[in-house]
């Protein structure tokens, strides 16, 4: 135990220090940890999109990451997102714990895929030690990994904003039935949740990235087995509606899904099938939106230019289920 603090305050201090020369030069976003990354030559980006996923490589998990590796080599891919519940069932216990290889390391072993991998965490992680997930000593045992609660991804043509949204989740915290949540570090509450709501916002606004990604474990749209989580349709999608978001993306529902707007370009994307799926319940949705449903495993393709943006989904042989694309021009000054 105290060896575990010590660990984590050595860690933890040079950030901290770090954290604070940074807020003296930038304004309001100081307080999400800022990622640069670099765009390929030809001025693109690529990566693959990743959720729900860590059980030892049952149900399907290493197939997923068999043609996770085929298609990131054939793209080229530069990294890989998570977009959590990472370790099944209650998360990781501590640093040590054995599933971070055996869920992780031993099944993600494509060259192409010893990229950065950029996390958040799910309901599931929460139910286990969340500061061991967060912990940079994972990042030793395993250089591709990286997961915080929420942070900012920034690759110049396009700035990907990572959200932490279990916390939203009130159910969570009046009837969590028999699981336990590890909520150290994220009370009180209310406070938690709108300091990151605005942090979220004045990020999106002082973004002059020509594309805009956000990403989150809950769903915000979808007609999958969780259904839509009310709480973020109600704190979260007005501030991605403001700010212009391109695309806003997922896990939760163990599915492959991608729901159009009505009224806006926001493209809602469910990537949620790195392991257990076919669950079997879909809700009826206006087909005029629904240009996905998918109950089976599989990931996402991501990629980008100046001007084009381009996604796929892939099931567990690798086949392509479903494209989707879009353009901006090269100059707009919006
Ligand atoms: C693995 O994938 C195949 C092909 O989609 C599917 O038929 C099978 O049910 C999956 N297995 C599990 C455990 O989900």
């Amino acid at each position: 135990m105290e060896n575990k603090t010590m660990i984590r305050s050595s860690i933890l201090f040079p950030a901290l220090v770090a954290l604070c020369t940074l807020s003296s030069f930038t304004s309001s976003t100081a307080e999400l940890q800022r990622f640069p990354h670099a765009v390929k030559a030809d001025g693109s980006l690529r990566f693959l999109v990743l959720g729900d996923w860590g059980r030892r490589g049952d149900y399907n998990q290493s197939q997923v990451a068999d043609q996770m590796g085929i298609v990131g080599e054939k793209l080229d891919i530069d990294f890989v997102i998570s977009t959590g519940d990472n370790f099944y069932d209650n998360g990781l216990t501590g640093i040590d714990d054995p599933q971070f290889e055996d869920s992780f390391s031993k099944i993600y072993t494509a060259p192409s895929l010893q990229k950065q991998w950029y996390s958040v965490l799910g309901n599931h992680d929460y139910r286990g030690d969340v500061e061991a997930q967060l912990s940079l000593v994972l990042g030793e045992l395993d250089s591709k990994w990286l997961c915080l609660r929420s942070f900012i991804v920034d690759a110049e043509i396009v700035e990907f904003f990572f959200v932490d949204t279990t916390p939203f989740v009130d159910k969570y915290f009046t009837h969590p039935e028999e699981s336990v949540y590890d909520w150290s570090g994220i009370l009180p509450r209310n406070d938690y949740l709108s300091n990151l709501l605005k942090d979220v916002d004045s990020a999106l606004k002082d973004s002059t990235a020509k594309w805009r990604i956000v990403v989150g474990h809950h769903t915000i749209r979808t007609a999958g087995y969780h259904g839509e989580t009310k709480e973020l349709v109600t704190q979260l999608l007005p501030i991605l509606l403001e700010n212009n978001v391109d695309l806003y993306i997922n896990g939760h529902d163990h599915c492959l899904e991608h729901i159009s707007s009505p009224d806006s370009p926001l493209q809602f994307l469910t990537s949620g099938g790195g392991s257990k799926a076919w669950r079997g319940e879909v809700s009826p949705y206006s087909p005029s939106e629904m240009k996905l449903y998918y109950d089976g495993q599989g990931f996402m393709s991501v990629q980008i230019t100046q001007t084009e943006l381009d996604i796929a989904f892939y099931d567990v042989f690798g086949n392509v289920l479903h494209k989707w694309g879009t353009s901006k021009q090269q100059y707009s000054f919006m």
